[in-house]
């Protein structure tokens, strides 16, 4: 089968151009800007007509990329693409899956609908998929989720001496073994009580008999940071060394990216959204993944 087409929305040109030489697919280009009045310019420089497209966008503060990916897909059928695709390594709106007060919006189940109405298949990483064990649940098209917990481990083996790799809430617990697990190391999970968006208590046991090892706190997200702010301060506390903070998505909201290194930790990536601090790659595991959900869709 012939590799689809590789198309970058603004931003995502590095991952696209990793994805498409790992596939040996060609690229196809798009122009996109602003009106004056905020609305968007969009135009597909290489038609994709007979051709199946795939569109990398990351999707991290999605709110200001969903139009114009939308638009995007939408020229793409209409210029003849035959299939297209999103490969989106940061899948935004996960977290709202529940009506915590009356009248809130489940937002997970609108924007899956959206995006099940307007591409073939999906391929992600590590979704956060917390009250939906799947995300069948809620997205109607062919899905794949890549793991990168095998490439977190690898880095921790290769840059951590004696690490104690730890999970902030008990929610991490099969996440954080398996990681600790490839990577030779013990392991433990925090006690996380959330009291508000920006308000994160951190409660553990006696980790007395690990001390002297190097703290790796893994988490699938660092949004407004306070989470892995919290534990550091935490294991600081409790006489730790400063920690190493992984996750697989930076989103650093609040600037939490500086108030981290601030608190003194280390912290280190996944390429899934664009940041200084992407260590870790995860296009060889998403290209595989794109390859396979393309032949099938
Ligand atoms: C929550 O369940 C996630 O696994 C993360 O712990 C959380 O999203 C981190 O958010 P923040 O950086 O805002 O504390």
């Amino acid at each position: 089968m012939t590799a689809p087409l590789v198309m970058a929305m603004p931003g995502n040109e590095a991952l696209a151009a990793g994805l498409a030489a790992t596939l040996g697919a060609e690229r196809a280009a798009l122009e996109t800007r602003r009106f004056p009045d905020g609305e968007t310019y969009l135009r597909l420089l290489d038609e994709p007509r007979g051709r199946s497209l795939a569109i990398v966008c990351t999707l991290a503060r999605p709110d200001e990329k969903v139009l114009p990916l939308v638009f995007a897909a939408a020229t793409a059928r209409e210029l003849g693409a035959t299939r297209v695709g999103l490969v989106a390594p940061y899948l935004a709106y996960m977290r709202q899956d529940r009506r915590f007060r009356s009248g809130e919006a489940v937002t997970s189940r609108p924007f899956a609908r959206l995006l099940s109405e307007t591409f073939d298949w999906l391929v992600t990483v590590d979704p956060h998929l917390h009250r939906y064990g799947a995300l069948g649940e809620i997205y109607r098209i062919p899905t794949r989720v890549v793991h990168a917990a095998p490439l977190i481990s690898a880095w921790i083996e290769a840059n951590v001496a004696e690490p104690l790799v730890i999970g902030p809430d008990r929610e991490s617990e099969q996440w954080v073994s398996a990681v600790a697990a490839a990577a030779a190391a013990p392991w433990s999970v925090l006690e996380k009580v959330r009291h508000g968006d920006r308000d994160v208590e951190i409660r553990f046991e006696d980790l007395g008999a690990w001390r002297g090892r190097t703290p790796v706190l893994v988490d699938d997200i660092i949004s407004s940071g306070r989470t892995m702010i919290a534990a550091v301060r935490r294991l600081a506390e409790a006489g730790f060394a400063a920690p190493v903070c992984i996750a697989v998505h930076g989103l650093f909201a609040d600037a939490s990216d500086r108030l981290l290194a601030e608190a003194g930790a280390r912290v280190v990536t996944t390429d899934t959204v664009p940041h200084a601090t992407n260590q870790v790659s995860v296009a060889p595991l998403v290209a595989e993944a794109l390859r396979a959900v393309a032949a099938s869709a």
